[in-house]
């Protein structure tokens, strides 16, 4: 025992010394969702079974020279399949929670213009009971980036109002549906990336620019981003009224949106940086926040879009003022933010037209260690100071973190189990995370992105951010050491990992 006493005193003396990621399970509320997350385009494969339509997605993959390794998400990790063993894996895991998304077009292969599909609905029945049969809350996304490319192809999708009648009616066939059973629902996975890439840079379906970055030589148009954004917190307010006017009372769940939060620290300690790194969130996190707690657009967008901001009606405001139960946070890292506006930059592009120039890098020095993804820096303070000011503007509305995660490129199996930089990676952004739940954030539940590696997006197969290491020629999962560390995290409830 006295040796017992002493490893402990130790061990203690050391983390006061040099820090140390300390973290357990039992500094989490007992009800705390802990989770893993994937989206149905990026697992599940099977993209023409069971009545599936294609979507924007499943097109856009398939023109050449679009995705890093040429790859495409028809087969992915078959998951349409194999669902089985993944809730299996979840289960030996002990998550108490799964967030996954629906596929739109699996659904509804021709949104409102044709009638729902059986299959589609089947798939999701039984992944949902397989789950609950675990004891698996099951956390759904309704869109993860992707939709039925009908809706593409008959009226441009984001970049038209009609989109508000499809997504309204695609949320009420899965609020009827599945309602019975799932009682947290996000509307949509981070607008704010999504459209940037799709009418930003032009990388993303269906690749529309509108200014000089990225792929973009010339603009297609300045108001392309505005009008999707206009049109996306629009159909988030049209599902979330059907959802707490029809179903919210009588299934009994919450619903809310997911945003992409990196965090942003001023480059220097200039009053210009300091409010580039204000800019910065407002134009990243409050563009899409702000209409559908306040009804408007953030005040930092007025001042610079000024006439080309979409203009909501008295009604539109209503409609759209406080329509979250619950705000999701996909946290991965910062960067830094230098100002535009008064001093000369590389690029003023970098984050929009926030006149805010982006970049991990000063004085020679990264502000994080690197990953697979370039722009990925291990920030975990970055978790907590995201946290913090979500909290902070919007009330400490409840947050769940709906994506943490660490990517890893391509490399021999034995060396790609032993991913013990994203075991780090964890233990030190949930320290983070149990700072900010001290200092009273309302944070419920956290997800780690991903269980399995899977297609990630424009660069395929090449970025692995899996607890399961997955062979995409055999698609035979095996778990990497992370699996084995949250498995002992979740089950031990006292001990510091
Ligand atoms: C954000 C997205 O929601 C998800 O689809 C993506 O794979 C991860 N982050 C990692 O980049």
């Amino acid at each position: 025992r006295a040796v017992k006493a002493s490893a402990c005193v130790s061990f203690v003396l050391l983390c006061l010394l040099v820090g140390c990621h300390g973290v357990d399970r039992s500094q989490f509320p007992p009800s705390f969702l802990f989770g893993t997350t994937t989206s149905s385009f990026q697992i599940e494969g099977a993209y023409l079974t069971g009545n599936k339509s294609l979507s924007n997605w499943d097109v856009y993959t398939h023109i050449p020279g679009k995705v890093e390794d040429g790859s495409n998400a028809d087969v992915a990790d078959d998951h349409y399949h194999l669902f089985m063993e993944d809730v299996e894996s979840m289960e030996d895991l002990g998550v108490n929670s799964y967030r996954f998304s629906i596929s739109w077009s699996r659904v509804l292969p021709q949104g409102r213009y044709g009638e729902t599909n059986p299959d589609g609905i089947n798939f999701y029945n039984n992944l949902i009971d397989a789950l609950l049969q675990k004891g698996i809350e099951p956390f759904v996304t309704l869109n993860h980036y992707e939709h039925p490319q009908v809706l593409e192809d008959r009226y441009g999708s984001w970049l038209s109002s009609e989109i508000q009648l499809d997504f309204a009616h695609f949320a009420e066939v899965c609020f009827e549906a599945f309602g019975d059973r799932v009682k947290y629902w996000t509307t949509i996975n981070e607008p704010n990336m999504f459209t940037y890439y799709a009418y930003f840079e032009g990388t993303y379906p269906p690749g529309h620019c509108s200014y000089p970055v990225g792929n973009c030589s010339t603009g297609d148009s300045f108001m392309e981003p505005y009008i999707a954004t206009h049109n996306v917190v629009l159909s988030h307010a049209a599902a979330v009224e059907i959802y707490r006017n029809k179903y919210q009372a009588k299934q009994g769940g919450m619903i809310g949106i997911v945003i992409s939060a990196p965090y942003y620290v001023p480059l220097t300690n200039t009053p210009a940086d300091k409010l580039a790194a204000e800019r910065a969130l407002a134009f990243q996190i409050a563009w899409f926040l702000d209409p559908i707690m306040y009804g408007d657009y953030p005040p930092e967008m007025h001042q610079i879009i000024g006439a080309r901001l979409p203009v909501f009606s008295a009604e539109e405001r209503k409609k759209l003022s406080n329509k979250l139960d619950f705000i999701g946070i996909n946290q991965y890292t910062a960067a830094y933010a230098k100002d535009c506006m008064f001093s000369p930059c590389t690029s003023a592009y970098s984050l929009g037209e926030s006149m805010v120039y982006v970049t991990g890098e000063k004085d020679g020095t990264l502000i994080g260690d690197t990953t697979a993804v370039s722009y990925f820096y291990v920030v975990p303070s970055a978790l907590e100071m995201a946290v913090m000011y979500v909290k902070e503007r919007y009330n400490n509305t409840p947050m769940f973190i709906t994506e943490n995660g660490y990517a890893q490129s391509n490399a021999p199996i034995a060396d790609s189990l032993n991913d013990t930089k994203r075991v780090e990676y964890f233990k030190s952004y949930l320290s983070a995370l149990v700072n900010a739940m001290r200092k009273g954030a309302d944070v419920r539940g956290y997800f780690i992105w991903s269980l399995l590696d899977n297609f990630e997006w424009l660069d395929g197969y090449t970025i692995r951010f899996g607890l399961y290491h997955v062979d995409f020629d055999t698609l035979k999962r095996t778990p990497r050491q992370s699996a084995k560390w949250y498995k002992n995290f979740l089950a031990d409830s006292n001990s510091t990992t």
